[in-house]
């Protein structure tokens, strides 16, 4: 981490929920200036006030013309996934049979792991996202290879070792106490490890017994700034299963909060097929929602409610879900959303879209001190979005007069390619060649 350093662009960040504050969420600075000091923001402002003020010798990097915005944050993918990304045809449980499962045995191996964790985390941040909520396998060393590839990049990264114990296959099953100890000792090595942030992971109700849904939720308890993560109805027959293996619960819901998992830093994917009750629940505990659009359309899975759980005051992040999605970028991701609040009759106004990605996707995981915005303090994480990346970029950005403009034609045309450089703690980890 350098001392002083500063980036020179038109820089754009949220002060809030646009949905709560409207206009006044939003913070630009069409000619702006992003002061570094030791990888946190010092100061943010207009560059023609800032840049006097600015030491001798300091270095600015100059990407004006661009869009500088706090670096994305996914709320839901699984690393050990990427390379079944587009697998075709099936819904989510005959997906997992066909093509997860076995995938996720090859993470038995160390070496594969390590190999898969290093593209991995490159591909992030090739995407502008600068923090991710991943799920790695059964494996406990497939959480140390994970680790491992984010912290060499100074990357923020939550993760943790699934739990399965039932209905499914032998090698992906946990041993006799549950994937107790082997979650003990994760923790243990990475919890709180610079960057890094543990979260209990129940692959979801159907894949544990009551016996280890009570042991995660114990995890969960004991120890404290722990995340937990897993998935909540993202399927009609997903539900149908939990309801007939968990009868006394009310909801698929409840069954996680009977076992202690619902509150502060528990997230849940998906939740599309959930009702008012539940959403009160979440909203009560404290608990987020990742919604996964391009998950929830190319698995067939169904419309998330946004705006419903919005309405009822639930945290809520994006999540890419990759493999099940089917993209590690966030304006895709963005893109689907939009599509898929269409589908529903509401809208996705630009500038919400953006705060999800950056923002709202922070306060959805309890780190909005930390990362999501340019507020003073925070750690320095950005992506550079050229408006021109592409011909058809360029040529519709042209002719576009507001910022909201520029923003919706690159959430909507964007990918990749649209990523001009990644800064991870106030210090390139990606640039485009
Ligand atoms: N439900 C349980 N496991 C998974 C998974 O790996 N991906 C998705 N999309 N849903 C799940
Ligand atoms: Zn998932």
């Amino acid at each position: 981490m350098s001392g002083l350093r500063a980036i020179r662009g038109e820089i754009v960040h949220f002060l809030g929920d646009p949905a709560d504050l409207g206009a006044d969420a939003l913070a630009h600075f069409p000619d702006g200036l992003l002061i570094v000091r030791d990888g946190l923001v010092a100061e943010l402002g207009p560059a023609a006030d800032l840049l006097p003020r600015l030491p001798a010798g300091t270095t600015v990097d100059d990407y004006r013309g661009k869009l500088v915005l706090p670096g994305f944050i996914d709320t839901h993918i699984h690393y050990a996934q990427t390379d079944i990304v587009a697998s075709y045809g099936e819904q989510v449980l005959a997906w997992l049979e066909k093509y997860t499962y076995p995938t996720e045995r090859r993470f038995a191996d160390p070496a594969h792991a390590a190999a898969v964790a290093e593209f991995f985390c490159d591909e992030l941040l090739r995407n502008g996202t600068t923090t991710a909520m991943a799920f790695a396998t059964v494996h406990p060393a497939s959480v140390d290879a994970l680790f491992a590839a984010a912290r060499k990049r100074h990357m923020r990264m939550i993760a943790g070792k699934v739990l399965m114990d039932r209905n499914c296959p032998d090698f992906l099953r946990d041993p006799a106490d549950g994937g107790d100890a082997e979650s003990k000792a994760l923790i243990e090595r990475w919890h709180g490890r610079d960057r890094l942030l543990y979260a209990v992971t129940p692959r979801f109700a159907p894949t544990s017994t009551p016996a280890q849904m009570a042991l995660a939720g114990r995890l969960f308890a004991d120890h404290p700034g722990v995340y937990l993560q897993s998935h909540l109805a993202e399927n009609e027959r997903e539900v149908a299963w939990v309801a007939r293996l968990y009868p006394e619960a009310r909801s698929y819901l409840d069954v996680y909060e009977r076992y202690g998992q619902l509150g502060a830093r528990s997230v849940f994917a998906h939740c599309v097929w959930i009702d008012d009750t539940d959403r009160t629940r979440l909203a009560a505990t404290g608990a987020a929602i990742s919604f996964c659009p391009t998950s929830n359309l190319f698995l067939g899975s169904g419309l998330f409610d946004l705006d419903r759980a919005h309405a009822a005051g639930v945290r809520v992040g994006l999540g890419t879900d990759v493999g099940g999605g089917t993209s590690f970028s966030m304006l895709q991701t963005l893109n689907e959303a939009y599509k898929v609040q269409q589908l529903r009759g509401q809208r996705l106004p630009v500038e919400r879209g953006f705060y999800l990605a950056t923002r709202g996707g922070a306060r959805s995981l309890y780190l909005d001190d930390r990362i999501g915005s340019f507020d003073t303090g925070r750690e320095a994480d950005l992506v550079v979005l050229d408006p021109a990346a592409t011909p058809l970029l360029a040529r519709r950005t042209a002719v576009a007069t507001t910022l909201a403009e520029r923003l919706f034609a690159l959430m909507l045309l964007g990918d990749d390619r649209a990523v001009a450089a990644t800064w991870v703690m106030g210090e390139p980890a990606w640039r485009r060649p």
